[in-house]
């Protein structure tokens, strides 16, 4: 609905029942989610939600290119039918900034979870051995506190070669669907054989197999050489047995010294925001 000045019948009682059932969602934890299309009811098409007395959507549905008004809307998911990209962000409020960008990133990443993106946890990995010739490729995120963030993989691969010799990297993690990238950088340490023991055994027994078999970053003469050993090792530790973990796997952790939080807004909405946090302690 499109509206300027006060709401007239049914609209009023509809919108007073709206927010009376947002107000009863937050105290009563119910799960009931309010959708708009196109101007929330009670919005001014321009400002936006201006005495504070319209609705107060979880989403917004901008069927053709989004009103003005759009740029006031702060709930979680904004959803753009007439875009190839579907999914834009809230407008991104410097107020409702973390003070830790570890808490930063988590919000955003509870977001990117929340919009059901396809595997939010990838990101890229950028290394550089002594040779300082750098090398990116994906890895997942397997953990994360104030440690640091955590991935898995094969210590004797290209850039476990390159992490031993030059134990710093970079992560990038890039959510189409919101528009938001965020940048990582600090040092790296392995995480302690018993972390990556814990987590090895939490993985599928085809999981734990393949991590056995799979030698990263070299050439397999043929594909059946690998199916061959995969064979052989089901033989030997059938489902439910305790599968050794491989020396040569286990986890990194980069402890963050410098955080990019970066969001581009769609269509006609060019908000840009770069935020910078660097050498993050527990404090800041
Ligand atoms: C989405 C995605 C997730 C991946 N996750 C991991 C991972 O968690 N650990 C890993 O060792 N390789 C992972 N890989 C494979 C790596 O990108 C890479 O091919 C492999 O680790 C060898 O890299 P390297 O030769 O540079 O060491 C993933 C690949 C993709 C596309």
């Amino acid at each position: 609905m499109k509206f300027s000045g006060t709401p007239r019948p049914p609209f009023d009682d509809l919108i007073q029942r709206l927010l009376s059932l947002h107000r009863y969602d937050h105290t009563h934890q119910r799960s009931s989610v309010i959708a708009s299309v196109d101007i929330p009811s009670g919005w001014h098409v321009e400002e936006g939600d201006i005495g504070g007395e319209g609705i107060k959507p979880d989403m917004l549905i901008s069927l053709t290119a989004p009103k003005l008004c759009a740029k006031k809307f702060c709930g979680p998911h904004h959803f753009l039918g007439a875009l190839r990209e579907n999914y834009i962000s809230p407008e991104f409020d410097e107020n409702q900034l973390e003070a830790n960008p570890i808490d930063q990133f988590k919000k955003w990443f509870d977001d990117a979870l929340t919009a059901g993106l396809h595997e939010p946890n990838a990101m890229a990995l950028s290394t550089a051995g002594k040779d300082g010739k750098p090398s990116s490729r994906m890895v997942l995120l397997k953990g994360l506190d104030k440690e640091g963030f955590v991935w898995y993989t094969n210590y004797e691969s290209h850039k476990g070669h390159q992490l031993s010799e030059n134990p710093r990297a970079a992560l990038l993690f890039y959510w189409d669907g919101l528009n938001r990238q965020v940048r990582i950088e600090g040092p790296v340490k392995k995480v302690s054989e018993s972390e990556s023991e814990n987590y090895f055994h939490s993985r599928p027994h085809g999981s734990q197999i393949g991590a056995i078999v799979s030698k990263q970053s070299t050439v397999v003469p043929r594909r059946d050489v690998l199916h061959q050993e995969y064979k052989e090792l089901e033989a030997k530790f059938p489902e439910g047995s305790l599968i050794p973990k491989p020396k040569h796997w286990g986890g990194y952790r980069l402890k963050p010294e410098m955080f990019e939080f970066w969001q581009g807004q769609k269509s006609r909405l060019h908000d840009r925001w770069v935020l910078i946090f660097c050498k993050c302690s527990d404090n800041n």
